[in-house]
């Protein structure tokens, strides 16, 4: 029988295989649908090369700000993250809202390991 893991429970643990993220530079990918209310967009686009994410700068905003998204034809950063703690509204992207992958991610081409019939039942329209 094959293990979900395809090792002895007792054999050493390997790495797993590398898998590179999917997605063509930002601008021709379409969003992928949502599967739940709520749920942060995933990131359509390859993400591959794009400097890190810091303090001082990050680069996402350079298309997804909101002085930035209308010349970048990038999707705005959602309305959300221009509020502070309180509900204010803000004229950039809320601190806490800077590392932007910790709920945005790439994309891999991974095939489950266990198959599912999970489907999502979100009108894209209603979000
Ligand atoms: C060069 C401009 C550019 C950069 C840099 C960029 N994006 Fe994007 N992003 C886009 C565009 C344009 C789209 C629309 C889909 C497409 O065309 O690929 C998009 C789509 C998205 C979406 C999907 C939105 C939805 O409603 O489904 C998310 C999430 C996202 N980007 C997050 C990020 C994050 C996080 C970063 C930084 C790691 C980033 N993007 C960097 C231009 C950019
Ligand atoms: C704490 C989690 C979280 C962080 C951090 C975060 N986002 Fe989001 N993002 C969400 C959620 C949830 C949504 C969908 C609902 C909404 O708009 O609030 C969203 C929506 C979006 C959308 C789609 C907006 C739309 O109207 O369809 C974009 C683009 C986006 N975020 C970009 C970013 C960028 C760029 C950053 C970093 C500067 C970032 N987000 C940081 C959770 C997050």
């Amino acid at each position: 029988m094959q293990t979900l893991r395809g090792a002895n429970v007792d054999d050493a643990d390997t790495a797993p295989e590398e898998r590179s993220y999917v997605g063509k530079a930002p601008g021709s990918q379409k969003p992928i649908e949502r599967t739940f209310r709520g749920q942060p967009p995933l990131i359509p686009h390859s993400v591959e090369g794009f400097p890190a994410i810091t303090l001082e700068r990050n680069g996402c905003l350079f298309c997804h700000g909101p002085q930035s998204y209308k010349t970048a034809k990038a999707p705005k950063a959602g309305d959300s993250h221009l509020k502070d703690l309180d509900g204010n509204a803000l004229t950039e992207v809320a601190p806490g809202r800077n590392n932007c992958t910790t709920c945005h991610v790439p994309q891999a081409d991974a095939t489950p390991l266990v198959n599912n019939t999970f489907r999502g039942a979100v009108d894209p329209k209603k979000k």
